[in-house]
C-alpha cells in the first residue's frame, strides 16, 4: 500500500472534536453503514453527541449496526469494566438498539482463537465496516494492537502492554486485577474498513499522535498504519495536536 497523509482536523477543544466526530458517525449510520466501535474515555462525548444526533432517526436496515474493536479476556460482559458493558451503556441503549445489532469479541470463550475467527466472520457477514472509529493509546496503540503488532494482523488474542494495563488499572482497582490479555481486531482488520476516524484529545495523546503522523510508518507505532489507509481522518483538540509540526498541522500550512 502507498502511504498517504490522513486528513487532520484540529478542533477548538475536546468537546468540539467529539461533536465533529459524532456528526461524521451519525451520517454513516444514517446512510446504513456499519460503525466500528472504539471504547475508552475519549469516545464518551462522541457517543453522547451521537445519541443526541440520532434521536428519532430510523436506521435504514435491520442488520448489524456496530462492531466493537476489542474486549478484555476474562472480564464478563455484565462487569462494569468490560467493553461489552461500555458499548451497551453508551451506544446500544442510547441508540435504542437490540443486542443482536451489536457485535463484541467473545473474550470469555474457552477457545479464543475460534472466538477471534467468529469476530472476523461477523465483520464480513455484516458487509464490512463502513466507518471505523478509533482512539489511540499513549503508546500509539489502536484497539489492543500494541507496539510491535504487524500491519497484517487479524482479530486475535493478544497480551496487553504494561503501559496499557497501567492506564486502565484505576478502573480495576489496581494493576494486579487489571486484565493481562484482550481479543482485538488486528491492524489488518482495521485497515479493511472503508473509512477510519481517529479521535485524540488531551495532552497524554500528543506524543503518540506526533509519532503516528510524523514518525516512521512502522509497527513500533501501530497508529502510523493509518497512513496506509486511503481514507483516514484524525480529529484532535489543540492539546493532542501540541507536538505536531508543519508537516501534519493543517492550521500551520502556508
Ligand atoms: C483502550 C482501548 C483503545 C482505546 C484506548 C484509549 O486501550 N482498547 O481502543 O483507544 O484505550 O483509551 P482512552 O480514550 O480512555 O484514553
Amino acid at each position: 500500500m502507498n502511504s498517504t497523509m490522513p486528513s487532520v482536523i484540529i478542533a477548538r477543544n475536546a468537546a468540539d472534536a467529539a461533536e465533529k466526530s459524532a456528526r461524521i458517525a451519525a451520517e454513516a449510520l444514517t446512510a446504513g453503514e456499519v460503525l466500528g466501535l472504539a471504547t475508552g474515555a475519549t469516545m464518551l462525548p462522541l457517543y453522547h453527541e451521537l445519541a443526541r444526533l440520532m434521536a428519532g432517526i430510523h436506521l435504514p436496515h435491520n442488520g448489524v449496526v456496530g462492531i466493537a474493536l476489542d474486549e478484555y479476556v476474562g472480564i464478563a460482559p455484565e462487569t462494569p469494566q468490560s467493553f461489552a458493558h461500555y458499548v451497551k451503556k453508551h451506544v446500544m441503549e442510547p441508540l435504542g438498539l437490540t443486542p443482536e445489532r451489536i457485535v463484541i469479541p467473545d473474550a470469555m470463550a474457552p477457545d479464543r482463537a475460534a472466538a477471534a475467527q467468529r469476530h472476523e466472520n461477523a465483520i464480513r457477514n455484516a458487509g464490512g465496516i463502513g466507518l471505523q472509529l478509533l482512539g489511540i493509546g499513549a503508546n500509539g496503540h489502536i484497539a489492543f494492537n500494541e507496539p510491535g503488532a504487524s500491519f497484517d494482523t487479524r482479530t486475535r488474542d493478544v497480551e496487553l502492554a504494561m503501559e496499557t494495563r497501567a492506564a486502565q488499572a484505576p478502573q480495576f482497582g489496581n494493576i494486579a486485577r487489571t486484565p493481562l490479555r484482550g481479543i482485538t481486531a488486528g491492524i489488518g482488520t482495521i485497515l479493511l474498513a472503508q473509512r477510519l476516524l481517529l479521535l485524540a484529545t488531551g495532552p497524554a495523546k500528543a506524543s503518540a499522535l506526533a509519532a503516528a503522523l510524523e514518525g516512521d510508518i512502522s509497527p513500533a507505532c501501530p497508529a502510523s498504519a493509518l497512513r496506509l489507509h486511503p481514507a483516514a481522518t484524525i480529529i484532535c483538540d489543540p492539546a493532542a495536536a501540541a507536538r505536531l509540526t508543519e508537516t501534519s498541522r493543517p492550521d500551520r500550512k502556508a
